[in-house]
């Protein structure tokens, strides 16, 4: 769909479909309010109202949307707001249709236009490559309408809002790929494409090299595979290194998780193969730093292995070597996770980044503590975190901050290696973050486990249909573009 934004008045325009907002914070038109019949339309938030005005106006159909009240406009809502606007248009079969943008002084026309943009974007989001009778049927443009003053302002924001939109659809994309399609290799595929189209620096290390140089834990991880695994490096602003900060975004990347030797239960297995959400947001959020050409170096570092039972695979009691030098313990071949991870952060070191951000669906215990609604974050560095909560709070992807107390780091120590990869129940997301602290040094790092918010089956939201939500690249791409700005 091809997002555009002209300055004008909606209602002089002939469309299949315009869609206005209505509600405390945007009082419908005389036109419009004398074509509804009292007490047909409230306002209320995510209300609709089609009415077909005939002669009255030149638009075909009208879409009410409801704004709500005025106190509870914010630009999550406007995503949500805009999604389902995008998926009446499709309903009804139109092939564009056209938003009137509301003027909100609180969210500005470059905020409103970017929320607006990519809930569309994110609304009509579909993975049918698998139905053989996919709904061929897609929406070709979306007009946006500003006020003509603000114009300019709102065409930024669209702008922005489609990028961040792709971004999201790419992570989601690779997530919702099955394992059987997308291993270890394909995800390097992406990274080169990727690499290739916006001018970044591209490596990917194989088993050799991969064993050659140490990385004890993907190694160990990745070896009862047939599908070997991959570490990729992609690096953008190679340029800018020393003079704008660098920011280093490590994804778990492992493409199918059955628990290896440790095997799960056969219930909800399949989901497993999502357990690349971190790489696919890594991905997608690199994507859109090439498309927003950010004065920034961003590297993004991926482990990606596959995860499976074999004779050649990795045992509950092996003892790993990693990167680092440091040993693993291996408790529990399903905290496969923070084995891989453990190479790919210390690798992170050597930039000497000001920031190490990772992404994993890492324990579900963190969704036993925070469920689908925020992602659980764990931190070295307060102000880092700080940055990340208050992303999370803008882009609509909330965090939330968990302790990496002393106690928590004890609970990871070894007998016999420098650490162990489980620690039973209590507590297991924070001592999964614990775990990780023993890698990164002293450089600022975050932690986001993402295990509960990478996927939805309930359909919480018009702007996430079910399957892999995309998360972490709108809290990614706000913390970049703060972080340039
Ligand atoms: N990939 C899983 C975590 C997960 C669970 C992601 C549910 C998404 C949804 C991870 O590798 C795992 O198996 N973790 C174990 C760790 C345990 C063995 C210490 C877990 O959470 O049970
Ligand atoms: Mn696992
Ligand atoms: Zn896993």
């Amino acid at each position: 769909m091809r997002i555009s934004v002209t300055g004008g008045e909606a209602l002089q325009l002939e469309t299949p479909l315009l869609v206005l907002f209505g509600g405390d914070g945007a009082q419908l038109p005389d036109s419009v309010r004398d074509l509804v019949e009292d007490g047909d339309w409230s306002g209320g938030y995510r209300k609709t109202l089609l009415i077909y005005p005939r002669a009255a106006l030149p638009a075909r159909r009208i879409l009410l949307i409801g704004l709500g009240k005025l106190d509870q406009i914010s630009t999550d809502r406007l995503r949500e707001l805009a999604a389902v606007a995008a998926q009446q248009a499709r309903d009804l079969k139109v092939e564009r249709f056209t938003i009137g943008l509301p003027a909100l002084s609180e969210i500005g026309a470059f905020g409103t236009a970017q929320a607006v943009a990519e809930g569309a974007a994110l609304g009509l989001y579909r993975f049918d490559t698998y139905k053989s009778s996919a709904d061929a049927y897609v929406i070709d443009d979306l007009e946006i309408i500003a006020d003509p003053e603000a114009t300019d302002q709102a065409s930024k924001g669209a702008a922005l809002g489609e990028i961040v939109a792709r971004g999201a659809a790419l992570a989601r994309d690779l997530a919702n790929q099955p394992g059987n399609v997308l291993v270890p290799a394909g995800l390097a595929e992406v990274a080169e494409q990727i690499g290739a189209r916006f001018g970044m620096d591209i490596l990917v290390l194989g088993m050799e090299e991969l064993t050659a140089q140490g990385f004890g834990g993907i190694v160990g991880v990745g070896k009862g595979s047939a599908n070997p695994p991959r570490f990729i490096v992609m690096e953008h602003g190679v340029q800018h290194k020393g003079s704008a900060p660098t920011i280093c975004l490590v994804g778990k990347g492992i493409t199918f998780d059955t628990g290896g030797i440790s095997i799960k239960p056969a219930d909800s297995m399949e989901l497993m193969k999502m357990d690349m959400g971190g790489a696919a947001a890594v991905l997608g959020t690199m994507q859109a730093v090439g498309e927003l050409q950010l004065p920034l170096h961003v590297v993004g570092l991926i482990a990606s292995a596959e995860n499976m039972p074999s004779s050649t695979s990795y045992k509950p009691g092996d003892i790993l070597k990693t990167l680092s030098g440091k040993t693993i313990e291996v408790i529990n071949t399903d905290a496969e996770g923070r084995i891989v991870l453990a190479d790919a952060l210390f690798y992170a070191q050597r930039y000497e980044p000001a920031a190490i951000i990772d992404l994993a669906t890492l324990t579900g215990a963190i969704t036993v503590a925070l469920g689908s609604h925020a992602t659980g974050i764990m931190s070295n560095n307060d102000e880092l975190a700080r940055r990340i909560l208050e992303s999370g709070e803008a882009s609509g992807e909330r965090a939330w901050q968990m302790p990496l107390w002393e106690p928590y780091r004890e609970m990871v120590k070894s007998d016999i290696a420098d650490v162990k990869n489980s620690t039973g129940r209590l507590g297991g997301a924070i001592t999964a973050g614990a775990f990780l602290h023993n890698f990164v040094g002293d450089y600022p790092w975050v932690h986001m486990d993402i295990a509960g918010t990478a996927w939805t089956d309930a359909k919480p939201r018009a702007y996430t249909p079910k399957g892999a939500t995309g998360v972490g690249v709108r809290l990614l791409i706000q913390l970049l573009r703060d972080w340039a700005a």
